[in-house]
């Protein structure tokens, strides 16, 4: 394995990735709990000293345990870690003055030979790289060189070949970095890693941590049907099997047959404890006369957490919550923590609900991004179809219902956007675009059909294109696709008169339209 020793920096978790992607067994200690003991417990073939917003120059600033530099590890620094090992080994580093964020390029010092972790880099004279310090180092430790310098960092890559000590004042482990890869993927062959850990492996680890943190008690989980949420349950369910029971929250608001392929789908190949909480009842009572989108998804959120306690208390001796929290919703959340962020929408998730009920955490996906959570339950089995679905919200086609929801107009909405969608997957289009749906507009127009007069539900299509979903474009259907969706739409749904194309791209819009 790899010990990554962390001091903070934002994207110590995109090190990690980088490592996996590289097959590499990696795991982030933050440096409070690495000691030398803890290192010689671990037996790392090699260690990696990630950033961090402090700065190596006030007293008191965090440092590795200086035995890790006579452990005859290879080291390698990035940013702070490059500081810390500099501050450590008997160089010095200066606050202030020199602060670099972004882009910036750097060349080879004179004379050096650019191979071992350096090689294949510098084909083109200079690299791009990604910098983000307000300190820089002035002056080597003894035994090491300047591989490349930049105009603001002359020890921008630095190297101690003798003992296999590394260290970059950049990030190499950020995209930005173009050839950050090629350097982490160095060091590791360097290290004597073959790159055969895989997906599989994870798998075992996670369910190793997972009997270790749960113990005997028992652990609650609310399923979606998403990918994170179904992830969650399997793997809990292969590490505790009968101790885990999924409750999963039927209001009512959800696509056309989506909760029996839900429940079937877990309950036929994962034999899981399941409850379906078949609650549309009350959800579509409370929502009823209530049309403005935020009281919307407030009642929707709370009345989830009321009935997702209401069933969690049936299970006696559940000591802990599973949910499906991903690498970038944890970074989300401490970047912008107390910070001046309005709240466009009020997401619908299940936060607070730990406190409120006395419950502790499993959150086994916390370290993964998206596509590795799909490369996840791939490897647990879940069928290609499911893992590669569009996202579909919290508060499912209620947003999609702008005014007023009704069951008329929820039916009516659930089978043009059953069309649509056939549409798209005929077309070959659905795994182009990144979210694609139907909603059903709050009026209703006229509409000539046969030799008589209708007057009926407007239907709206959208589709975009976006990577996180925090930016959206519209997806470009041609006008062949879009006349015979339309024509699909107005025969096989009854109720719908006329059928609107969304140009909207995100912002001005959101994706939803509430
Ligand atoms: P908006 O509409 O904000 O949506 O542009 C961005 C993405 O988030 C999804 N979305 C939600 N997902 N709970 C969720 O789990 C919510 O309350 C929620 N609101 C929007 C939306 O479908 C899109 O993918």
């Amino acid at each position: 394995r790899l010990l990554i020793i962390d001091f903070g920096s934002q994207v110590t978790q995109l090190i990690a990735r980088r490592l996996r992607e590289l097959s590499v067994y990696c795991e982030i200690h933050p440096y409070q709990s690495v000691t030398e003991q803890t290192i010689r417990e671990m037996d790392p073939k090699a260690v990696i000293l990630s950033g961090g917003p402090d700065s190596v120059t006030r007293e008191g600033s965090p440092r590795a345990p200086q035995a890790l530099f006579d452990m005859g590890l290879p080291i390698f620094g990035i940013c702070y870690g490059q500081q810390v090992m500099m501050e450590q080994l008997g160089g010095a580093v200066e606050g202030g003055h020199h602060a670099e964020y972004g882009r910036a390029f750097v060349s080879p010092a004179e004379g050096h030979k650019l191979d071992g972790i350096f090689a294949g880099l510098f084909t083109e004279g200079k690299e791009q790289v990604w910098m983000s310090h307000g300190d820089r180092v002035t002056k080597l430790a003894p035994g090491f060189e300047v591989v490349a310098t930049s105009p603001n960092a002359p020890f921008a890559m630095i190297a101690d070949e003798d003992r296999k000590f590394y260290a970059v004042q950049f990030h190499p482990e950020v995209h930005h970095t173009p050839n950050g890869k090629t350097m982490l993927e160095n060091f590791v062959r360097m290290a004597g890693f073959t790159g055969d850990w895989t997906m599989a492996s994870y798998r075992q680890e996670m369910i190793e941590k997972i009997r270790e943190q749960v113990g005997d008690k028992k652990v609650i989980c609310a399923l979606s049907g998403g990918v994170d949420s179904s992830v969650t349950g399997i793997l809990l369910h292969e590490a505790i099997g009968d101790q885990l029971t999924c409750v999963f929250v039927d209001h009512g608001l959800l696509r056309l047959n989506e909760a029996q392929e839900v429940v079937d789908m877990f309950r036929n190949n994962y034999n899981l404890n399941l409850i379906h909480a078949d609650e549309s009842d009350l959800f579509l009572g409370e929502l009823e006369g209530v049309s403005d989108p935020e009281v919307k998804r407030k009642t929707i959120g709370k009345l989830f957490i009321d009935v997702f306690q209401k069933y969690a208390d049936q299970i006696e001796g559940a000591e802990f919550l599973a949910q499906g929290t991903l690498y970038p919703d944890v970074i989300e959340s401490v970047s912008f923590s107390g910070g001046p962020s309005v709240t466009i929408k009020s997401h619908h998730n299940v936060g607070g609900l730990p406190e409120k009920m006395g419950l502790k955490l499993v959150e086994p996906l916390r370290e993964l991004f998206k596509d590795e959570v799909r490369a996840l339950g791939r490897e647990l089995g879940l069928p290609d179809s499911f893992i590669g679905r569009h996202p579909f919200p919290g508060p499912g086609l209620a947003i999609r219902c702008p005014g007023e929801i009704t069951r008329e107009k929820l039916d009516i909405l659930r089978q043009a956007d059953a069309v649509y969608i056939d549409q798209i997957r005929k077309h070959g289009l659905y795994d182009e675009i990144w979210q694609a749906f139907a909603a059903i507009l709050p009026m209703r127009t006229v509409g000539v059909m046969g030799d008589g007069r209708t007057y009926d539900y407007a239907v709206a299509i959208r589709a975009v294109t976006s990577v996180d979903g925090m930016t959206a474009d519209t997806y470009p259907f041609t006008q062949e696709f879009l006349g015979e969706t339309m024509t699909r739409i107005i025969n096989e749904v009854k109720g719908v008169n006329r059928v609107f194309y969304d140009l909207t791209s995100k912002p001005p819009g959101t994706i939803e339209l509430e």
